[in-house]
């Protein structure tokens, strides 16, 4: 940095010290913390580590508090008794969509004439569930087998090595980009899944360097280097996600479809549909293959729980007529009745999804604590919700919350448990990985339904283990914290063979 640059900066720093009017807490308000750096507040230390930032705030301040990031006041809940009361406000008064509406501006380049999210939910919703779900079951299985069997099989027989995050993300990216967006050909040639192949596995590449930089997208900390890295995977993507180029798939889903038709009525360019498409692909293909990673690395960490899904499943599949190594889908009912396997996955979303829910304040108003307090919240502040501390890691509801305990949500006769205690009363939401109220995940059922396929496709048709059976779970990349399921700091390493 020149030393010009310096100073000017040092001068702006001043300035900005004397013109800033420090704001004070108002009767009623929630205690307020602005830390010690001008304008800037806790900016540095909440980018850096969210979840240990809110948490010292928490011990400081209680389970609510208004604290200052980069210029904007932000009020955290930590509550979740209290959470309902926010999630349901009306758009009028609480508004979920602005700071959307931010990050698709600011990382994906998307900006659609006419925006009403209220719209397009209502025109997405539809072709996430019922029937349009079963389809997508089915095409998820068939790809997956495409990507993974195919993958596996082209590269001979024997043990492969390779990260399991890699193994995960890549393999659920492939099957669920080919699923929403279309395969080659139908009928499935060997030829046109060869081609599906390569051609997902460039999506995937393409897809994660992307992901890979979107924490510092965010906060717009790119370095020269990164921005030039993050123009060209952007426009690659673009490239591979054209509306042109998608026109000649097959078997594209009902979603693709009500989308593409969706973003044409309201006038979008066939350029801007691209990046949009791009955007869908990052919300929808983001959050399943970490989810599967801790999953399986949960299940290779712990034996016991491993041989429990094992048991399950095999008693599962014995009850059906076909061998499951025939099978081209698996029938949803098997999918459905396997509730050891439904309290894994949940015990591993309570431990690793971590997305922020946020609201705008559009108007002062009161807000009513669980426990009869109430809040002044002033215009123009936001709000945030952090399901990933309580209730998810809350030591009140979870005895030792940091724990993977494959049955934490089955009683002991094997049905679902459901009864979690805060402050001696029951929560009604006690894990929330699909984010809550106007805004929950549409897609949860089809990504369950994927997830669960994944497994079971691993756990009965190969041979899957550590390399280092006593390897550590790895620490979280802590910039993720916000963004949905968090990410490892480095990769695990495993070795997999078809079981013949
Ligand atoms: C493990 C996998 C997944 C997790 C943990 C997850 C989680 C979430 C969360 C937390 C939100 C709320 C975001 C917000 O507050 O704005 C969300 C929204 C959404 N998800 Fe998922 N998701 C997953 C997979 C999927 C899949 C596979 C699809 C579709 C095929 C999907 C479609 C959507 C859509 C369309 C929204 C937007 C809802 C809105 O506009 O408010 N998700 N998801
Ligand atoms: C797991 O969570 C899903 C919703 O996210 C719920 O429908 C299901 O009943 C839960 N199952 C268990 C065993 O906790
Ligand atoms: C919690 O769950 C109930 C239904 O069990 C639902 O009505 C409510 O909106 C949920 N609250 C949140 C914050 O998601």
């Amino acid at each position: 940095m020149s030393w010009a640059l310096l100073l000017g900066l040092l001068a702006a720093l001043l300035l900005l010290l004397l013109l800033t009017r420090r704001r004070s807490r108002r009767p009623g308000e929630p205690p307020l913390d602005v830390g010690s750096i001008p304008w800037l507040g806790y900016a540095l230390e909440f980018g850096k580590d969210a979840a240990s930032f809110l948490t010292r705030m928490k011990k400081k301040h209680g389970d609510i508090f208004t604290v200052l990031v980069g210029g904007r006041y932000v009020t955290v809940i930590l509550d979740p008794h209290s959470y309902d009361a926010v999630v349901w406000e009306p758009r009028t008064k609480l508004d979920f969509h602005s700071y959307a509406v931010f990050l698709m501006e600011r990382i994906f380049n998307v900006q659609l004439p006419h925006y009403n999210p209220n719209d397009e939910k209502a025109k997405m919703k539809p072709t996430l569930l019922h029937r349009d779900l079963q389809a997508l079951t089915e095409a998820m299985y068939t790809n997956l087998c495409t990507v993974l069997l195919g993958d596996t099989t082209e590269m001979g027989s024997g043990w492969h090595e390779m990260g399991l995050f890699d193994f995960s993300y890549s393999f659920l990216l492939r099957a669920g980009f080919l699923t929403l967006y279309g395969v080659e050909a139908l009928p499935r040639t060997p030829q046109s899944q060869a081609q599906d192949r390569s051609h997902s596995a460039d999506v995937f590449h393409t897809f994660r360097q992307l992901d890979l930089l979107l924490p510092k997208l965010a906060r717009g900390s790119l370095s020269a280097g990164d921005k030039d890295l993050m123009c060209r995977v952007k426009s690659r993507l673009w490239k591979l996600l054209a509306p042109a180029r998608l026109a000649s798939r097959a078997h594209r889903s009902s979603w693709l479809e009500s989308y593409l038709l969706h973003l044409e009525e309201i006038g979008v360019s066939e350029e801007m549909r691209a990046r949009a498409l791009v955007l869908q692909l990052w919300a929808t293909q983001g959050n399943m293959g970490p989810a599967a990673f801790w999953l399986l690395l949960f299940l290779l960490k712990n034996p016991e729980a491993l041989a429990a899904v094992r048991t399950e499943l095999e008693h599962s599949l014995s009850q059906e007529e076909q061998p499951v190594l025939q099978m081209t889908t698996l029938p949803q009912r098997v999918l459905d009745n396997l509730p050891v396997l439904d309290s894994v996955l949940n015990e591993s979303l309570r431990l690793t999804a971590a997305p922020f829910i946020t609201r705008e304040v559009m108007v002062d108003l009161a807000l009513p604590m669980a426990d009869g307090r109430e809040f002044a919240l002033r215009r123009g502040d936001r709000l945030l919700l952090f399901p990933f501390l309580s209730p998810q890691r809350d030591p009140e509801i979870y005895t030792d919350p940091e724990v993977f305990r494959y049955n934490r949500f089955l009683n002991p006769d094997g049905s679902e448990k459901k009864d979690f205690y805060k402050d001696g009363k029951r929560l009604k939401n006690y894990s929330m990985p699909w984010g809550a109220g106007h805004n929950q995940c549409l897609g949860r059922g089809y990504a369950i339904n994927s997830i669960k396929q994944f497994v079971v496709l691993v756990l009965t048709h190969f041979d899957l283990e550590l390399i280092s059976p006593d390897v550590v779970v790895p620490e979280f990349d802590l910039s993720r914290y916000g963004f949905g399921l968090m990410q490892p700091e480095h990769d695990v390493p495993i070795r997999y063979r078809l079981r013949l």
